[in-house]
Order: structure tokens, then C-alpha cells, then sequence
């Protein structure tokens, strides 16, 4: 990790209830304490209007972690990331690298729905974030695919369009991460679906996925 992005993710658990964990190494911070410090949240507004925490979920040990932006009002209900119409699509490019749900993680930048879908606002990004980066310094997968310029943008503190990085592998602390688009854009751009299975295809070779 280099020396900005280790402040970056410093900075990013303070006050989160977790920071201990990594500053003193006093108890190695599980999965389990994570998910339960974030079903518990109350950082931001949005625990006020939010139905359901909606923390992530499939293999703890995955290879592969897709990194949504936020809950919609499915996963809001359910508690589950990507159920919706975007998720059925997600399904679909997991398909195409030769995965299922249950051999990759999947979570959000923000852990609970902004209200009417809105986009994450910097300020929520800024006190959530900490928790996507925990997860992800917990899971040390192969590879990150980023879903949009929110996950991108987060993970590389960049303020970068999807358009001119998507399909360019970069490294978030290490770990390769590619940037694609997501899935509710490709439903409503499907002239570009090609672009975004082009890029499953460059997962399947990263994890040499036959
Ligand atoms: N869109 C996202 O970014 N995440 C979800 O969990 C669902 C839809």
C-alpha cells in the first residue's frame, strides 16, 4: 500500500468504531465484528430513511468482489445487494466469468439507499467508505470489478468518467481492479452490454477461469 492511499484508508475508519482494529492490531477485526458495526450504523442521515443495512454478501475468501454504488429499494427491502432488475443483469456477467453469486463478494459504496435512488452524495461516500475499503482489506481478493464511476471513483479517489477508464485494469492497494459499467446503465445502454462482456472476459483471464 502506498503512503497516500494508506492515510486514505486510515482516515477513512476513523470514528467508525473499526479504526482500532487496524491501528493497535490489538484483536483481528472478522468479518463477523464488521457486519455487525455496520448493521449498527448511524453515521449519516441516511440510517434515518434506510429500511435495511444493506452490508454485501457471498464468499468471504472470494478471488473476485463486485462494488456496486448503493442500495435500491429491492436490496433496501431485502438486505441484499443487487436483487433488483440491475442484479439479475449482474448475474449475468458473473456467468460470463464462469462464476455464480456464491463464489464472489458483492456490496456497495454506501450501505443504505439514498432515498428515491438518488446518487451517493460526497458527504455519505465520505463517511461510508471506510467500510467498503475494511471489507476489502478483510477479503484480499485477486481482483476488484468496480460497476461505475462510483465504485471506481471511490477506491481510487479520482473524480473520473466511467467512459474514458472502463476496461483499463488499475491496482487499489495492490489488488487489480478493473473498471466496468453498471448494470442498470448497460439495461438502459444496451448498445454497450458487448463493451461490459469484453471486460468479464478479461476477469475470466486474470483468475484463469477456463
Ligand atoms: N445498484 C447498486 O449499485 N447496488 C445495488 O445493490 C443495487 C443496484
Amino acid at each position: 500500500m502506498d503512503a497516500n492511499k494508506a492515510r486514505q484508508f486510515l482516515e477513512a475508519l476513523k470514528g467508525m468504531g473499526i479504526e482500532s482494529y487496524f491501528f493497535e492490531r490489538k484483536n483481528e477485526l472478522t468479518f463477523s465484528a464488521l457486519r455487525k458495526e455496520v448493521r449498527a450504523c448511524k453515521r449519516c442521515p441516511l440510517a434515518q430513511t434506510r429500511t435495511t443495512v444493506v452490508f454485501g454478501e457471498g464468499n468471504e475468501r472470494a478471488d473476485l468482489v463486485f462494488v456496486g454504488e448503493a442500495p435500491g429499494e429491492d436490496e433496501d427491502a431485502q438486505g441484499k445487494p443487487f436483487v433488483g432488475r440491475a442484479g439479475k443483469f449482474l448475474d449475468q456477467m458473473i456467468e460470463r466469468v464462469g462464476l455464480s453469486r456464491k463464489d464472489v463478494f458483492i456490496c456497495n459504496v454506501l450501505k443504505c439507499r439514498p432515498p428515491k435512488n438518488r446518487e451517493p452524495d460526497p458527504a455519505e461516500v465520505e463517511m461510508c467508505k471506510g467500510y467498503l475499503f475494511a471489507q476489502l482489506q478483510l477479503i484480499r481478493p485477486k481482483v476488484i470489478c468496480a460497476l461505475g464511476r462510483h465504485a471506481y471513483n471511490t477506491l481510487m479517489n479520482v473524480d473520473a468518467r466511467i467512459t474514458k477508464i472502463r476496461g483499463q485494469f488499475t491496482e487499489y492497494n495492490g489488488v487489480k481492479l478493473l473498471p466496468t459499467y453498471h448494470p442498470s446503465f448497460l439495461l438502459r445502454n444496451q448498445e454497450r452490454v458487448k463493451e461490459a462482456y469484453e471486460d468479464m472476459e478479461k476477469l475470466k483471464e486474470v483468475l484463469k477461469i477456463r
